[in-house]
């Protein structure tokens, strides 16, 4: 019986080899990353680029003198949120609910989507009694846009589980302010839209001391960074040039979607993007980001049970259905002491699968840590490439998004296999940034009333 079980786990830990990147692949991941962002960023090659880079209009950022009261929408993530934001010389204030945005919705028409939002945001304004003032609004708004100014953003493509008809291409600025006019019942004024990254590079600022410009990744429900560029290599940006800096957002989750992750991608990442809604697109967020992560483990967990590797062969309806092998669930079990099983007997006996060995329960740690830490060195050879290209001399890196917060080890493998990767002499951390939607949807908005 032992021994049956130790060779199940060496076959099953032979399997998952293809899920380590080894030091080679992340070197030419990083190359290969850091042409396509140079190609996103050059006006000859940027509209056929994967990593598109997009311009964002966002030059200022908060000083700490904005005041006033502002309006945000947050937009991109598991939820929707509405937040109103008091910024004052000494206070901050900060007052917002969460909105449920049902499955039909995102995957309705554009024109539902809007309305709901639309609807959500008069009735936050009504219960905060706001309803007869005209604010300022932040709109962060976390999908690839083609910006034409700080409040027009064409909607490349949706991502993560949107898929709204009739917005591609549309302005989805112009698209809320349609679905408060049909609306008629409250006022207000739409500074800026950004993206999630950009909102959070804006908070990170206001909290470092420091003069610097720091990178920001985003590991959520999606995956994506931004960091600041020299306006002269923004070869699209036709805003203003007497500022040296703009942001890029560089939308780095769809590397790859040209097959150029084909060398490490598996039969499992081509079977996620396969039953996907958005099948081709994103294929590197799907290696990394919160809606995978859990879906990629129950591939692999169901494949070894098929193969009676584990389960003793026999897995469970639940287990065998998509979608049902939470992300927090590779958190949970991960979190467990070393030798305990207590977090991951329970995920499985929420799968019906209350007949796991203690061996069992090894192997399902075990490759659970294979996608985590696969996601993990798919993120530093990401940021490293980021922090290698801008190059200054010590640099600290904003994170947020619930995988980064919520995954017991991902920082600390981040920052172990940033080590190996950064190059040498830079000093480098990382640093939680929190609410980068939230508040930096209303900082965004501040700096551009503070400069009107
Ligand atoms: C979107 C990005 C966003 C990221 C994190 C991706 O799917 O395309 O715009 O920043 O998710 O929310």
């Amino acid at each position: 019986m032992g021994m049956r079980n130790n060779n199940s786990t060496n076959i099953i830990r032979e399997h998952c080899k293809e899920l380590i990147l080894s030091d080679a692949q992340i070197a030419d991941l990083m190359n290969r990353l850091l042409e396509d962002i140079q190609k996103g960023l050059r006006k000859d090659t940027h509209e056929s680029a994967t990593v598109r880079c997009f311009v964002t209009y966002v030059q200022d950022l908060p000083n700490g003198t904005e005041h006033g009261k502002f309006l945000a929408l947050d937009l991109g993530g598991t939820n929707f949120r509405v937040l109103i934001i008091t910024l004052g010389e000494k206070h901050f204030d900060m007052k917002s609910k969460i909105y449920a945005i049902p499955q039909n919705i995102m995957i309705g028409t554009g024109e539902q989507l809007f309305d709901h939002i639309a609807e959500c945001l008069a009735n936050f304004m009504k219960e905060h009694s706001l309803e007869t003032e005209r604010l300022p609004l932040g709109f962060t708004f976390s999908f690839p846009l083609t910006q034409k100014g700080l409040t027009k953003g064409l909607l490349e493509k949706w991502t993560k589980g949107f898929n709204c008809s009739g917005c591609v291409g549309e302005d989805v600025v112009q698209l809320l302010k349609d679905a408060l006019a049909r609306r008629n019942d409250v006022q207000i004024d739409v500074c800026a839209i950004l993206n999630d990254t950009t909102g959070t590079l804006n908070v990170m600022c206001l909290a470092t001391t420091q003069f610097q410009l720091p990178p920001i990744g985003i590991i959520g429900t999606g995956s994506n960074a931004c960091y600041v560029e020299k306006v002269e290599n923004a070869e699209l940006f036709d805003g203003d040039k007497s500022k040296p800096y703009v942001i890029i957002n560089t939308e780095w989750g769809a590397f790859g979607d040209d097959g150029r992750l084909d060398f490490v991608r598996t039969e499992y990442d081509r079977e996620i993007d396969q039953y996907s809604i958005n099948p081709g697109k994103q294929l590197h967020e799907k290696m990394i980001s919160g809606m995978y992560m859990g879906e990629l483990a129950r591939l692999i967990l169901v494949k070894f049970t098929k193969q009676g590797l584990l389960f003793g062969g026999n897995g469970s309806d639940l287990l065998y259905k998509r979608g049902n092998f939470f992300t927090k669930y590779v958190s949970e079990i991960e979190s467990d002491k070393r030798g305990s099983y207590m977090n991951c007997r329970q995920v499985l006996e929420e799968l019906g699968l209350n007949h796991a060995t203690d061996q069992d329960c090894s192997n399902v740690r075990y490759i659970c840590e294979c996608v985590s830490r696969r996601a993990a060195h798919l993120v530093s050879a990401g940021v490293a490439t980021l922090v290698n290209k801008i190059a200054q001399e010590s640099v600290t890196v904003g994170i947020d998004g619930s995988v980064y917060r919520f995954h017991p080890h991902f920082h600390d493998l981040i920052m172990e296999k940033m080590a190996d990767l950064v190059t040498p002499g830079i000093k480098f951390d990382i640093m939680l940034s929190e609410d980068g939607s939230g508040r930096g949807a209303a900082l965004v908005a501040a700096v551009a009333c503070r400069d009107r």
